[in-house]
């Protein structure tokens, strides 16, 4: 094993506003592990080609904008261009345009590099769709998360309305299900469990006890590694 995969990683992976972020920031912070945000990467590609009127169906112009991505990040901010991102990122369209990016092999080999880059010690916590399954396929400890699709929708209406950001129920709920067509349905890396993963459907769960699930999973995973 040498020094950079002896770095412990916990994937966390499931669709859109099952919850990922929080417990990859709950995980992140009891663990001390750096936190990786994958999605962030396919929605600055998703933004920047909005922004500068590139095709959604142009692989290869699309491949040029996530290889050429030199993205700045500041704490919660994100800089890209001069300019900071951070709540345009989060928009439905940008996470539409995300998804259908990401569909591309070429756009997720060009980010591939970026993501890994993330592996810093003491560890990283990662979220995604296939952090499990393609980044860190040697990760220590994986974790799939699910919930209902309305549940799911309610949760993003809440975040989106807290940001300020414009939302609409009856719309969330018909994009988050095109969505989850999308990432679990195309060919490269699809949204899917890793083998092994703890699969948790969080749809009648609240956070702390997520969390609280996945921690002591994650403490008995990784125990053997550090002693
Ligand atoms: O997680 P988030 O909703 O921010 O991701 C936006 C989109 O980026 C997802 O719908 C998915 O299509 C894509 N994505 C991906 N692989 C990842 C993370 C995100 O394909 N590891």
């Amino acid at each position: 094993m040498n020094s950079f995969s002896s770095i412990p990683v916990v994937t966390i992976d499931g669709p859109a506003a099952s919850g990922k972020g929080t417990l990859a920031a709950g995980l992140a912070a009891a663990l001390g592990f750096h936190l990786l945000d994958s999605g962030l990467f396919y929605r600055m590609v998703g933004w920047k080609a909005l922004d500068s009127g590139v095709s959604l169906n142009d692989e290869a112009a699309l491949t040029r904008l996530a290889a050429e991505l030199r993205p700045r990040f500041d704490g919660e901010t994100v800089w890209l261009d001069g300019r900071d991102v951070s709540l345009a990122l989060r928009r439905q369209e940008v996470g539409t345009a995300a998804s259908t990016v990401a569909a591309w092999a070429g756009v997720r080999a060009a980010l591939l590099h970026a993501q890994r880059m993330a592996r810093r010690l003491p560890g990283l916590v990662a979220d995604g769709r296939d952090m499990g399954t393609v980044v860190f396929p040697d990760a220590v400890c994986k974790i799939f998360i699910m919930a209902g699709v309305e549940e799911r929708a309610q949760r993003r209406h809440k975040q989106l309305i807290e940001k300020g950001l414009p939302s609409n129920i009856s719309t969330l709920l018909q994009e988050i299900g095109e969505r989850d067509a999308r990432d679990a349905g195309r060919d490269v890396a699809p949204l899917k469990a890793a083998p092994g993963a703890l699969e948790i459907d969080t749809t009648k769960l609240d956070a702390p006890t997520v969390l609280a699930q996945a921690l002591a999973y994650c403490r008995s995973r990784l125990a053997p590694a550090n002693g």
